[in-house]
């Protein structure tokens, strides 16, 4: 067995991004600009925009935090997101989900323009994404691509069998896999809530992207024996022996599962770190386009 190991990888890719931001400053050349708005006060949502905020700041780039109350209008945001659309020096912009449930996830997606959507949430980019043309992938298969590539996993021709088919994650990443080139070139099962069978489909995977949000859900006895095995799960589960009241659980039970694979994430410190780095290449990106 073999860790996947996101802290590693992101700080790779975070080195990359940091050199490519010098020697554009030393061109004369902006810097990359994320604006990320967070509203109300959710927990994990508070934890994740911070990260994404300190890593800008490592890898050179400029952030605004945009702090909104729990109470924002519709109106009131998507007025934002407009003045943020038109700001020049902005390049990319993220709304973190979920949001306050009087806000439409769907109008606020498609309010940012689709050459900032660092998130790759919005129509123009999915579309994108699925006719293969150049795309802002969302963060967390993208991020999940950066770590196959990295350890080197073969893809092609392999049975990738995704958990879960939620517009972030599972959706995006089994469209991801297939696509005809590397990492991609997978034979891809997608299974969800209703699928039949889930541990025999689970037993013929070669890689098995387990993105349902059911902590330790993927136990040892549904897993082949040299699997490669990514866990996108991070539930909060209560934990009185913790500081913080709550453990982080992935999808995985990776006590279990980890003897049988070949290569697995942990959680935390596998695909977590790897979506931020993702989201940093897309922001760099972003960027560059306007050059
Ligand atoms: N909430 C959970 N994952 C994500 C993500 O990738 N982007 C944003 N904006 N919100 C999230």
């Amino acid at each position: 067995m073999n860790l996947l190991d996101g802290k590693i990888v992101s700080q790779a890719v975070k080195v990359r991004l940091k050199t490519y931001t010098e020697e554009r400053l030393l061109q004369g050349k902006k810097a990359p600009h994320l604006a990320a708005i967070l509203i109300g006060n959710n927990g994990a949502s508070e934890t994740y925009v911070a990260s994404k905020v300190k890593s800008c700041a490592e890898v050179g780039f400029v952030s605004t935090l945009i702090r909104l109350e729990e109470s924002i209008s519709e109106q009131e945001l998507l007025f934002k997101l407009n003045e943020l659309n038109e700001d020049f020096d902005v390049d990319g912009i993220l709304v973190q989900l979920p949001l306050p449930k009087h806000i439409s996830e769907q109008k606020v997606i498609e309010t940012i323009h689709p050459s900032k959507d660092v998130d790759g949430f919005h129509p123009e980019s999915v579309g994108r994404m699925v006719q293969g043309l150049p795309a802002f992938y969302p963060a967390t298969p993208y991020g999940i691509l950066l770590m196959l590539e990295h350890y080197n996993i073969e893809t092609k021709g392999k049975h990738a069998v995704v958990i879960g088919r939620s517009n972030i994650v599972g959706r995006p990443i089994s469209i991801m896999l297939n696509k005809n080139e590397y990492p991609g070139n997978c034979t891809v099962t997608v299974c969800h809530s209703h699928t039949h069978n889930l541990k025999e489909i689970c037993l013929q995977a070669d890689i098995i992207i387990a993105a349902l949000g059911r902590p330790e859900f993927l136990k040892g006895d549904m897993v082949k024996e040299g699997a490669v095995i990514v866990d996108v799960g991070i539930t909060r589960v209560p934990d009185g022996s913790k500081k913080s009241g709550f453990a982080i659980k992935g999808d995985v039970d990776f006590n279990d599962v980890a003897p049988k694979s070949s290569y697995i994430t942990p959680v935390p410190g596998g695909v977590g770190p790897m979506t931020i780095a993702a989201l940093m290449m897309n922001t760099f990106k972003a960027c560059a386009a306007k050059d």
